[in-house]
């Protein structure tokens, strides 16, 4: 009777994959169904048709994004992050622009060929700052990609940026449901400015990320169904998908890490849902797990970020606990990295890796 309830039960959960690889809508109870599952096995199958989706529409080349955190200040002070204006036990630094060109340097040395100049929202590194360093990256690596993600700013200064020659900026949502986003951040935040910064920059024509955490206290499933509508509204170019890591000295300091596998559910079923979608293996899933990132690829992700911040300041851009950031992770670590993709099939792809359907 369990084996016939089994199949049925398989039937429909492998019918309802084929409708969203199809292209076609599901409406909010059918990605319930997709989400709600207890059982592990199904995701086997599931991450497995994802690997081949992302394997069809871009081999097995896998994108390197060079990681520069800029600046370990910031002015918000969102609830789980261990860079919260209020930690003060936080290290803090800030990169000047010449630290970053010669992190770019170095970066374009090994062959990478996207930038990713992240960190808090930083008074010490205002819009004129920031647009100032995409010039001088700019005139010295005219043909790398520049990818931002330094939070909110206005529609102004993302002009500037863009016309200033970056292409890409990553801004995560966070959480599309708007009580659950008061749970995580304080009254002074908004999830609404959040999404009109978003529909800022896709219209400004910035190949746009977006994206939420996986396990963060309050969510609920029907927090992952308002995310789902509301990238399939966005429809942006990128799509980061992490776990939410405890960090110490903050409000979730105790609360629990999110789960690995429903993150991998959820990356998998994304990438069914957007197949020519950039979607990075995160590094909070390579810091719970060391397997992790691999397991992101094989969930059909087809990005990976390595760290390339100087040495002298790794390890202080604390957004959590015990953050993944040297050996493969490290841009000396390439070679590692390199053997870690073959022994599942991938390989780096040293291209820019720009989004085209
Ligand atoms: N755990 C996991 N991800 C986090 N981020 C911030 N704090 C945490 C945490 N404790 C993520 C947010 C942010 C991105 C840069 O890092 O989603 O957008
Ligand atoms: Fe600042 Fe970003 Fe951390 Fe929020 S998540 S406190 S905006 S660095």
């Amino acid at each position: 009777m369990n084996q016939i309830l089994m199949n049925i039960s398989d039937a429909s959960f492998s019918d309802l994959l084929d409708k969203v690889s199809s292209g076609a809508e599901l409406d909010r109870e059918e990605w319930r169904m997709l989400l709600d599952r207890p059982d592990e096995s199904p995701d086997q199958y599931l991450r497995a048709r994802a690997t081949e989706v992302a394997r069809q529409h871009f081999g097995n080349g896998i994108y390197l994004r060079g990681l520069i955190e800029i600046t370990s200040w910031c002015r918000n002070n969102c609830y789980y992050c261990g860079l919260r204006r209020s930690n003060r036990f936080a290290s803090r630094y800030r990169l000047t622009t010449e630290d970053i060109l010669s992190c770019c340097r170095e970066g374009a040395g090994l062959g990478l060929n996207t930038f990713v100049l992240q960190g808090g929202e930083d008074d010490g590194q205002d819009d004129n700052w920031i647009e100032n360093t995409i010039r001088a990256i700019r005139a010295e690596i005219p043909d790398q990609a520049i990818t931002l993600s330094v939070g909110e700013r206005s529609e102004d200064a993302y002009r500037r940026f863009r016309e200033a020659g970056a292409d890409r900026y990553l801004l995560r949502h966070e959480t599309r449901n708007d009580a659950h986003y008061a749970q995580l951040h304080p009254a002074e935040m908004s999830a609404s400015h959040r999404r009109a910064c978003l529909r800022t920059l896709k219209a400004l024509n910035f190949q746009t990320g977006a994206g939420m955490m996986i396990g963060t206290p309050g969510q609920t499933t029907d927090c992952l169904l308002d995310d789902i509508a509301f990238l399939e509204e966005l429809r942006p170019q990128m799509i980061g998908i992490g776990p939410f890591i405890p960090a110490a000295h903050t409000p979730f300091a105790h609360r629990q890490a999110g789960s690995i596998p429903l993150t991998l559910r959820l990356v998998a079923l994304m990438r069914l849902r957007f197949p020519h979608a950039l979607i990075p293996s995160t590094t909070a899933l390579a810091t719970l797990n060391g397997g992790g990132r691999a397991a992101g690829i094989l969930s059909g992700a087809n990005v990976v970020m390595p760290n390339l911040s100087p040495l002298a300041v790794r390890g202080q851009y604390s957004i959590y606990d015990h953050k993944a950031c040297q050996g493969g992770e490290s841009a000396t670590g390439l070679r590692l990295l390199e053997q870690e993709l073959n022994q599942i099939g991938s390989r780096i792809v040293y291209g820019r890796g720009d989004y085209s359907t």
